[in-house]
């Protein structure tokens, strides 16, 4: 297992390029199995999730190509025989449950592990499931598995609320529905972007849906989608991991390329309230660090509101702030497997149920630290950074999952990390 020895404190002084985002390539793949013919997905990152997902897709027969070189996956399901998605690889990925609803879409049946629960507690599929019984579809459970069919070619469909919103049920029902339903509403579905640039790519592969990036997404039956060329989105996670780790040294000033501001929705306003100074030109993002950062509390909410995936970067920050605050999860209420950790690094924060309470102007000193999930792991290696001295953040393997090349992209703009073998 690989650890990172970080020496601090450095400042970020430089320019990032921002890779292609994780959470929209992987819908993306799921909808390529809908096509009667290739699909060439480009600015997909070079990611562990990408890889994982590569091999479940191949398990159907469908031709998975990623050329590594150019960013871009080919995928062809001409030869797609096998409705499954087995749990010795589901297991490893949530979104490979996006399989459900690309095999029913597509094949008209699926069996298909159900996920298991991730580093933060577990993750329910109910609304998934429920969604899709609305539809028409028939679904068992049987050891594990998720046994899925429709009973006809196509079906009536209907209307389904998700309470609460959920991304993951948003987008495998869209998956579900585009080939099978006559009609088929989604309530408050999500409205993320990855959602909308899913919705973009099957209407482009012939699909009828309006709605997208509202909470009421309308679907009807399209009886053929043909495979499309399709750029991914830029990583508005990995844009606002390093906006945040920008405004952390009162020398850092960073410079992000390709990225998609207009994907942010409140968060440089956010950002701005702790004294940063933010400025957007078209697709760079330029973040100078404020002299003494500001308290600034948020509350995690739906987008387009401070996600959840930048929660534990966000409460990193507040740790170096010139006074108190909080961090509320309101989407995971025990996403805070980083604070223990925060805490062996000199920080001063109590948990109390969903929100911990920040004492800011406390000075970081190195140590050794462990990563625990993908997001809580960048915050680690974000608080070594300025932290006096040398850290040791082991199980870097998470980070793999969701940050492409991260040491070398940090180590260009002026940090110390050199990855070896623990
Ligand atoms: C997606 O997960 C992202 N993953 C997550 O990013 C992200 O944290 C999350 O959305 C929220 O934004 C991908 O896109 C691959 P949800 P997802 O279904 O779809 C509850 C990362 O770090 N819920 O929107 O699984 C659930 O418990 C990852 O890149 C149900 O109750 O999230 C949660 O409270 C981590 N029943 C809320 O909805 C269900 O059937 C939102 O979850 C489904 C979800």
């Amino acid at each position: 297992m690989d650890k990172f020895i970080i020496d601090g404190p450095s400042p970020l002084r430089g320019t990032l390029p921002i890779s292609g985002s994780k959470n929209a390539a992987l819908p993306l793949m799921a909808a390529a199995i809908l096509g009667d013919s290739p699909t060439t997905i480009s600015l997909v990152p070079k990611l562990k999730d990408i890889y994982t997902f590569n091999n479940v897709i191949r398990v159907t027969g469908t031709t998975v190509q990623f050329d590594e070189e150019a960013n871009t996956l080919t995928i062809d399901p001409g030869n797609l025989g096998f409705a499954e998605a087995p749990y010795d690889l589901v297991r490893k990925m949530r979104a490979s449950f996006y399989m459900l609803g690309a095999l029913l879409g597509r094949a008209g049946e699926a069996k298909v592990s159900l996920p298991g629960g991730c580093a933060w507690g577990p993750r329910p599929v109910d609304l998934h499931l429920k969604g899709m019984e609305a539809m028409g579809a028939d679904i068992r459970l049987e050891k594990g598995y998720v046994l899925g069919s429709f009973p006809n070619e196509t079906v009536p469909g209907g209307e389904y609320t998700l309470s609460p919103s959920s991304v993951g049920a948003t987008v495998n029902l869209i998956l579900a529905a585009v080939r099978r339903t006559e009609h088929f509403v989604i309530r408050n579905a999500a409205k993320e972007p990855d959602v909308v640039l899913l919705c973009k790519a099957l209407s482009a592969m012939g699909a009828h849906i309006s709605g997208a990036g509202s909470d009421t997404i309308t679907i009807q039956k399209a009886n053929r989608l043909s495979g499309i060329s399709i750029s991914n989105d830029p990583d508005r996670i990995e844009t606002g991991t390093f906006m945040i780790a920008a405004a952390m040294h009162p020398e850092s000033s960073l410079t992000l390329t390709g990225t998609q501001p207009a994907h942010l929705g409140n968060f440089p306003e956010t950002l701005k309230k702790t004294g940063a100074d933010v400025s957007i030109a078209d697709d760079s993002i330029t973040v100078k660090a404020p002299s003494e950062i500001k308290p600034v509390p948020v509350e995690t909410e739906i987008y387009p509101g401070f996600p959840t995936d930048l929660q534990a970067q966000w409460a990193t920050l507040m740790t170096q702030a010139t006074g108190d605050s909080a961090v509320t999860d309101t989407i995971y209420f025990d996403r805070f497997s980083y604070v223990p950790e925060l805490k062996r690094l000199g920080a001063r924060l109590a948990l109390e149920k969903n929100t911990v309470q920040i004492q800011g102007g406390n000075g970081l000193s190195g140590t050794s630290v462990m990563s625990t999930d993908l997001r809580a792991s960048v915050s680690l290696v974000m608080a070594a950074m300025i932290a006096e001295g040398r850290s040791e953040v082991l199980r870097v393997y998470h980070l793999d999952r969701g940050y492409e090349d991260l040491e070398h992209k940090l180590n260009r703009v002026g940090a110390a990390i050199t990855r070896a073998d623990d």
